[in-house]
């Protein structure tokens, strides 16, 4: 190769490489939910698009830090799935911008619902009502009665038995927080908090991360939106899954847009493919089994049947507000998590 030749082909390749990280053909996606579905979005929309996907799973409410943090120059383009509230949350703080997909049409009015919550700056993905799971066989082992209301996990006889997430980090345990806040009242809700608090073993960081650890009999019970219980049975583990006879609050799983993104044209081409019925319907091949946004998308058997499910009037726009959210975690922080178990 001469001088020439070889400075033609690192101009070339400067300008490919140029192209590369153009808005064009590259997306920082910022994933929420379980480590193989966002392996599968991730693959699934390279392969549509040619767009180059740089994908980080963390939980909700550490996204939502993330996406905090890095608002002076921010990273990521699309933040996809996990809870609503810390979605609410970054709207309500200008962390996300509006769009009204074309896709709209074909959602059901919970998704949208969400969107009009917050001026279009987030949309419904999926839903899954909150509940719990244990593992049969240390049920058993341990002689211990059957877990089938939210009163049960209090009892002494589970000291230790019962794992959830922390809901600073967790959307799902900072769903179960609001769960009870909304159906005792607040006072209540707390008393349940700090009673469960001497029974529960671990906090984990990740919310499915307690049933994944019943099904490996490393806690008897997990609380988890329930799809994730079914999860583990439909991966071979011998798993309950429970909705709580009181009743039960859910999760709207939501996507938004990040503001001053670098990749704006790629993230509403995701933003766009995310609410068609052809990706959605993908979820439970990973084994994903929530309810997808989209109407036409198909439903696995597997998936808890919602409206035989005694869920709560879950006020999202509330327990979702930035000055509501940071409260409760506060009051979470300072007389919960405290507590001598
Ligand atoms: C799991 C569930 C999702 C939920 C997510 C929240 O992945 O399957 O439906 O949105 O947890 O995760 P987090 O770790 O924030 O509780």
């Amino acid at each position: 190769m001469t001088i020439n030749h070889f400075r033609t082909a690192a101009v070339a390749a400067l300008l490919l490489s140029g192209t590369a990280a153009s808005n064009a053909d590259s997306l920082t996606l910022y994933c929420a939910a379980d480590e193989a579905w966002c392996q599968q979005i991730k693959t699934g929309f390279e392969a549509e698009t040619g767009i180059t996907v740089d994908m980080t799973r963390k939980s909700s409410g550490e996204t939502y830090a993330q996406v905090r943090a890095e608002s002076g120059n921010p990273k990521g383009d699309v933040w996809w799935g996990g809870t609503g509230d810390p979605h609410l949350q970054a709207a309500e703080e200008d962390l996300t911008v509006a769009y009204e997909s074309p896709m709209r049409g074909e959602l059901y009015d919970w998704a949208i619902r969400q969107a009009e919550a917050a001026g279009n700056k987030t949309i419904g993905v999926y839903s899954g009502a909150l509940g719990f799971g244990y593992n049969k066989d240390l049920l058993a082992k341990n002689n211990l009665p059957e877990p089938k209301c939210w009163a049960d996990l209090i009892k002494p006889e589970y000291k230790g038995q019962v794992q959830m997430a922390n809901p600073n980090s967790s959307g799902t345990a900072y769903t179960m927080l609001a769960t009870m806040v909304q159906l005792m009242g607040e006072e209540k809700g707390f008393e349940y908090l700090k009673a469960l608090h001497a029974n529960i073993n671990q906090y984990t960081k990740s919310g499915s991360a307690p049933i994944k650890a019943a099904g490996l009999g490393e806690t008897t019970i997990g609380i988890v939106f329930m799809h994730d219980a079914v999860a583990q049975t439909a991966a071979g583990f011998p798993i309950v899954t429970v909705a709580p006879c009181e009743g039960t609050g859910y999760e709207i799983g939501s996507m938004s847009l990040i503001k001053d993104a670098r990749n704006p044209e790629s993230a509403k081409k995701f933003y766009d493919w995310a609410l068609t019925a052809d990706m959605q319907s993908k979820a439970k091949d990973v084994k994903s089994f929530q309810l997808p946004s989209n109407k036409n998308a198909t439903v696995s058997e597997l998936t808890p049947d919602l409206s035989s499910i005694k869920l709560i009037d879950y006020d999202f726009k509330k327990y979702g507000s930035s000055d509501e959210r940071k409260r409760l975690l506060k009051k979470w922080d300072d007389e919960v998590s405290t507590l001598p178990q």
